[in-house]
């Protein structure tokens, strides 16, 4: 049984608007996994998110944080935010500081680290986001998917224990969707848990380890992709699409092109590799 790095145990949130954002929702995230949230517009997954590193207190229920309930105090939520970044959806929402080595250097300063420290952050947060050359550039003069990698590395030199990315691929074009995917990736084998939230089923079925599915506030699915993605009235009820690599897969199966036992797919290479050389030739017929 893998420890829980977070947990909601039944936590509503209501805005103070009055709109019932979060209702009950109790979930796990296991260290180190890739875990990730979707549902329809609203449902409530940047709420829970703000949750997760303490910008926003449940109503009701409770947070917890590698086991111990956050209780809110200010050392408390300062070690959270410490340990759970975010990257936002909206990356202007994040950017403030001149340029864009000072906008990194912010976090890891207020950590009160050396400075020989932090310029080593700097350097590796730049570095794993590819945005080395950009160190004197003014924020507000970078294209959008540049400002996204800035939002990634200055939370990536604070070297939290988990990373929340709110729909880190949304207007990003394919190349930079590759890239970004690639560096969850890689931050995630370097042990880090990674919870993302995404419209994009594609990215998700071949991404995550587990899924949760959020709908108007509430939990409504939860599972590996695979039973996530084969659950029709689940698909159904939170508005989602299927992944292209599950249907195409399925019809090959049932036209007898695969062999028995061929195992689900996760990506387009692996359904590749399922497919025997004689019905690759028919395709191509
Ligand atoms: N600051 C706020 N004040 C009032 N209502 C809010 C606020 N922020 C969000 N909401 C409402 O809370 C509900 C959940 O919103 P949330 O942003 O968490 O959804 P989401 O699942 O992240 O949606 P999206 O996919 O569009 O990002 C929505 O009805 C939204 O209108
Ligand atoms: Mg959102």
């Amino acid at each position: 049984m893998l420890t829980a790095i977070l947990e909601a145990e039944a936590v509503s949130f209501t805005y103070p608007d009055g709109t019932r954002a979060l209702q009950k929702v109790t979930l796990k995230i296991p260290e180190g996994q890739k875990i990730a949230v979707l549902g329809p517009n609203g449902a409530g997954k940047s709420t829970l998110f703000l949750h997760f590193n303490g910008i926003l207190r449940p109503g009701d229920g409770c947070v917890y944080f590698a086991g111990a309930r956050v209780n809110y105090s200010h050392k408390d939520l300062a070690s959270l935010r410490q340990q759970v970044g975010i990257v936002f959806q909206d990356p202007d929402s994040m950017l403030f500081a001149a340029s864009v080595r000072q906008e990194i250097s912010f976090g890891p300063l207020n950590l009160g680290l050396s400075r020989e420290e932090v310029l080593v952050r700097i350097a590796a947060a730049m570095a794993a986001t590819g945005i080395s050359d950009l160190g004197d550039k003014p924020t507000h003069f970078l294209s959008y998917g540049q400002k996204k990698r800035v939002a990634i590395a200055s939370v990536l030199a604070m070297e939290p224990r988990v990373i929340i990315f709110d729909e880190p691929t949304a207007y990003l074009d394919p190349r930079s969707i590759r890239e970004v995917m690639a560096l969850l990736l890689d931050i995630s084998r370097q042990g880090k848990t990674i919870i993302l939230s995404t419209h994009d089923v594609d990215i998700a079925y071949t991404w995550a380890d587990y899924i949760y599915i959020l709908a108007a506030g509430q939990v409504i699915g939860a599972g590996t992709p695979v039973e996530i993605f084969n659950d029709a009235a689940l698909l159904e009820a939170a508005d989602l699409a299927r992944p292209w690599l599950l249907d195409v897969y399925d019809d090959l199966k049932n036209k007898g092109w695969l062999p028995a036992g061929a195992p689900v797919p996760k990506s387009r290479e692996e359904l590749l590799a399922l497919i025997p050389y004689r019905a690759r030739s028919r395709v191509a017929i």
